[in-house]
């Protein structure tokens, strides 16, 4: 790329810095840090001069290979990459960690049963362990051919109706609002002498798209339905989205980003007027109740690793918690034979059928699975790859990198300089991409920038490649030629590279 266009990003970097606090101002109204305060003066500038994105692609940058910085794994690369602990974790709790994947493997069973400690399944869900979604650690896949879903389900929501419920939507005290009688998410399984909700029908329609250079690469459209409905139809007004379990790498680094290096590059109003501008989910800490950055799950709905396995645990496993304590999870009123089931909670070990350590221990687990090192960082062709990336814009949203927080309270997660290849804002994506639901702060066309970090191992991990929220994709380049909206030009810029040059971004991405 020419120079012009490098200082170009960095300009534009820089006056994204200057308008952060005006950016998290309108944020909602609420009152979140834009300013570090983790750091000294020095170390500030020390920060903002290495996040920098680079503009020498003749080498790899310095600690680049180790792109969670010293809690990046350096294990010999295996289906089980992603399943290794943070490297730099204390010995004393590497225990933690051993404890927490057993529970992220369990296989919770319907109450009553005569291994009391795992009861509580259900009644509805739609797997009955965390692993059974995120295999290996890794992201899920859609149903191929198969009948079950397991690793893939479907949201239920509507939009605020009224002025009060667009408030309370406003408020961040709830980010949508659910089908009245099938809850927040289909569950295409239950208990034993309960019907399952329905399931997850899929067709998709191929679409030919013709590239610069005359290459066609076939797109497959999916369109979603809720089938087999056990409780009548959904409410006219529900919504579905399709989505796909991510990656579980890397996610307490993620939580260990400032606030305000995050919203430093949002620009919900595009003032800089290069097309993007990303806009910071806002939403609630469930547990202190108080207004925080969505960082987690594909439109940024949680704050907190914590949050998004208590609503794991009550949606997709059918498990109360002290966060989630409803043991019937997402039963509606509507679903009364539900309601009556019995629930697997044991007065003797607490008031919910996973008791506070339970979640502890999971929340610990996830928050500690380790990115593995870039590989072949600094061949040739990944360099080459590296620069179109930085060229055609993709590090607009994909935002290479970031320092955490000097007082993050898990030290391993302290003051990392770390690559995660997100900027965990929202996007409208374009029509191709819209699931038209709502979720908190982000429309039915907007999605958070997923991390990249990691991705070059899917095949390895998962023994498939389908990208993007619903898995459509079934490579990079399908991934990338799916992105519109805010990333147009980006996807545009791509389609018109050369074979080889397309070859070497898709290098870049596949070293990561
Ligand atoms: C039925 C499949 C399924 C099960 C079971 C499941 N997950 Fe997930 N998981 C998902 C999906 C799908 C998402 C994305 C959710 C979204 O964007 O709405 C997700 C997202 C997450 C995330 C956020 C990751 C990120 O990068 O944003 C975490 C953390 C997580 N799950 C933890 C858990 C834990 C802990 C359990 C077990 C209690 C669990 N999951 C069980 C499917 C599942
Ligand atoms: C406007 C912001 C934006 C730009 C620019 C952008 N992306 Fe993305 N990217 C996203 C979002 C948001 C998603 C998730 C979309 C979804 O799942 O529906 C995504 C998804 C992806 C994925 C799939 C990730 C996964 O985990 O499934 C890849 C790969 C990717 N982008 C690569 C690129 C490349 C390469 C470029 C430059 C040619 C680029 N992106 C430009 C926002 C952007």
């Amino acid at each position: 790329m020419s120079h012009a266009t490098a200082s170009r990003l960095i300009a534009s970097a820089a006056l994204c810095a200057m308008l952060a606090g005006f950016s998290a101002a309108i944020a909602g109204g609420f009152d979140l840090p834009t300013k570090r305060t983790d750091l000294s003066e020095a170390d500030l500038k020390r920060v903002t001069d290495v996040t920098q994105p680079t503009r020498d692609f003749s080498k790899a940058e310095q600690y680049e290979a180790m792109q969670a910085g010293a809690a990046t794994s350096i294990d010999p690369v295996t289906e089980d990459s992603f399943s290794h602990v943070s490297a730099n974790i204390p010995f004393e709790e590497e225990q933690n960690f051993k404890l927490g994947n057993a529970l992220f493997r369990k296989l919770w069973v319907s109450s009553p049963s005569s291994t009391q400690a795992s009861d509580g399944l259900g009644p509805l869900f739609n797997a009955r362990s965390c692993m059974s979604c995120h295999v290996n650690d890794g992201r899920g896949k859609p149903p191929e051919g198969g009948p079950s879903a397991t690793s893939m389900f479907l949201r239920l929501a509507r939009a605020a109706k009224t002025p009060e419920e667009e408030r309370a939507i406003a408020n961040a005290d709830v980010v949508n609002f659910p089908d009245p009688v099938y809850g927040h998410q289909l569950q295409d399984l239950a208990v034993p002498g309960l019907a399952a909700e329905g399931r997850m029908a899929i067709r998709y329609d191929e679409e030919k798209v013709t590239l610069g250079d005359g290459e066609v690469v076939s797109l497959r459209r999916p369109n979603y339905a809720a089938t087999n409905l056990a409780y009548g139809p959904l409410d006219a007004a529900t919504t579905i989205s399709a989505r796909m379990a991510p990656a579980m790498i890397g996610l307490g680094l993620i939580e260990a980003i400032p606030e305000a290096d995050i919203l430093a590059h949002a620009d919900p109003d595009d003032a800089d007027g290069d097309g993007i501008s990303g806009k910071a989910a806002i939403v609630r800490d469930h547990r202190s109740g108080k207004i925080a950055l969505g960082r987690f799950g594909w439109k940024a709905q949680n704050a907190t690793v914590r949050d998004q396995s208590a609503d794991a645990f009550a949606n997709d496993v059918g498990i109360s918690t002290p966060d989630r304590p409803d043991a019937h999870g997402d039963c509606t009123k509507a679903e009364e034979k539900c309601l009556d089931m019995p629930t697997g909670v044991q007065k003797r070990l607490g008031a919910e059928e996973a008791p506070g350590p339970i979640l502890d221990l999971v929340t610990f687990y996830s928050e500690n699975l380790a990115v593995p090192a870039r590989r072949k960082a600094s061949f040739p062709e990944t360099l080459r790859g590296k620069r179109i990336f930085y060229e055609t814009g993709c590090i607009s949203c994909h935002v290479p990198k970031f320092v955490t927080r000097r007082d993050a309270p898990d030290r391993a997660q302290a003051f990392q300089l770390i690559w995660p290849y997100s900027d965990f804002l929202l996007h409208d994506m374009g029509d191709g991409l819209a699931d038209g639901q709502q979720v908190g702060l982000a429309s039915g066309r907007e999605w958070r920038t997923p991390p990249l970090w990691g991705i070059g191992l899917t095949r390895t991990v998962s023994g498939h490649s389908f990208f993007l929220h619903d898995g459509r994709a079934r490579d990079l380049t399908e991934a990338i030629l799916w992105h519109g909206g805010e990333a147009e030009k980006a996807r545009n810029a791509f389609s018109t590279l050369s074979k080889d040059d397309r070859g070497a971004l898709i290098t870049f991405l596949e070293s990561l």
